[in-house]
């Protein structure tokens, strides 16, 4: 994607400095845009943890270069073998709800296995570019799929603007490129077809606010920010035409665990009956399990991120308390959208229901 004239992928290593991998920081966007060099295992945790990467496909891909990273820091004492697999855990560790970081890290472990010694680095980076590279097309399949959805809205309206509402930032700063819930609507607003995006703020965190908003703009898409609790008012009087959000982790049976507040998005839209879709690549779902209530382990975050709002005055980040001293909160990163709530889940293989069925006979190769 371009900020300015520039394109830009969310995360890379750039061939000058091979020992950084460079990452956009997350937590300063939308007041400044800085690139960052994380260095060792310890700087890529730290910066999924913190935030300055975030989103489920760009934290499986730095969870990939931090293997990358782990290669660069053994030594002729390091036991190799117990060095990769403490890194390996270590990343996990640090999110628990989104499926890509656990996937990501594993699959350049497995890479790793029958690997030399002298070998492990060039195969550790090489498979983290690999993944960034798949990640990139499974963006831009869903953003084919799922610009028919829109097509088909635009031609039902006779052209007058499709309204999609969308919620936190499923855009391509999480996902190394696109997007998967905004790469449809890139996709048909480069093709001229008329559209506007309600995007919800997406407390605490405002990704919706700073990142999905930033992102739209910059891409000359057209958007109205709104608090997080007026999409129901807005589809009851008829302005939303769909809706379409990410997936941190879905389950084989459609189960979709988004950011906190997808839910209820997706009542308000069952009972307004307007489509809502869960735009996704199948490295975000996990064949393992059926229930998303009952075996997705939602993340719980530093309390301060509800007491605290942060924004930008007089120059700089700062962060303010928006309620009395002392006031506890909770928060819970994100929920499950059942199923049964779901219109469709968009993938890089096509659009499907999001049943166990469905979901099977797209992604066959993948249910044991
Ligand atoms: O906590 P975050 O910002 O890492 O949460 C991830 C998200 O932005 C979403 O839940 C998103 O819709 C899925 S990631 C493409």
């Amino acid at each position: 994607m371009k900020i300015g004239n520039k394109y830009y992928q969310s995360i890379w290593v750039d061939e000058s400095d091979p020992l950084a991998v460079k990452v956009i920081d997350q937590q300063k966007l939308p007041f400044f845009f800085e690139i960052k060099d994380l260095r060792s295992v310890d700087d890529v945790y730290a910066a999924i943890e913190n935030m300055t990467v975030r989103g489920a496909p760009l934290i499986g891909a730095a969870g990939a270069f931090g293997i990358y990273l782990a290669t660069l820091e053994i030594t002729h004492t390091t036991n190799i073998r117990e060095h990769l697999s403490n890194a390996a855990r270590y990343l996990i560790s640090c999110r628990p709800t989104a499926v890509n970081l656990s996937w990501a890290v594993n699959f350049v472990m497995d890479r790793l296995k029958e690997k030399q010694p002298a070998s492990l680095t060039k195969t550790a980076l090489g498979s983290a570019i690999e993944i960034c590279e798949l990640e990139k097309e499974n963006c831009r399949q869903i953003g084919k799929h799922g610009l028919k959805l829109i097509e088909a809205i635009s031609k039902k309206k006779k052209g007058a603007p499709v309204n999609i509402l969308t919620h936190c930032n499923a855009g391509w700063l999480a996902c190394i490129d696109f997007g998967t819930a905004t790469a449809p609507i890139y996709e048909a607003n480069e093709k001229g077809i008329p559209l506007h995006v309600w995007v919800d703020e997406t407390r605490p965190r405002n990704q919706g606010a700073k990142l999905t908003a930033y992102e739209l703009g910059q891409n000359g898409v057209p958007y109205t920010l709104i608090p997080d609790n007026s999409g129901g008012h807005l589809m009851q009087q008829k302005l939303v035409d769909i809706v379409i959000v990410g997936s941190d982790r879905t389950t084989k049976t459609g189960d979709v665990a988004n950011k906190t507040g997808t839910y209820l998005k997706a009542l308000a839209a069952f009972d307004n009956k307007i489509p809502f879709y869960s735009a996704l690549p199948s490295t975000s779902i996990d064949f393992s399990i059926s229930d998303g209530l009952k075996e997705i382990v939602i993340e719980e975050r530093d309390p301060e991120e509800v007491t605290n709002v942060t924004g930008f005055a007089e120059g700089k980040i700062q962060s303010v308390r928006i309620c009395p001293e002392d006031t506890v909160a909770v928060n819970y990163g994100f929920d499950i959208t059942p199923a049964r709530l779901i219109t469709g889940l968009i993938t890089e293989k096509g659009i499907c229901r999001a049943t166990e069925k469905d979901i099977k006979e797209m992604f066959s190769n993948k249910f044991s």
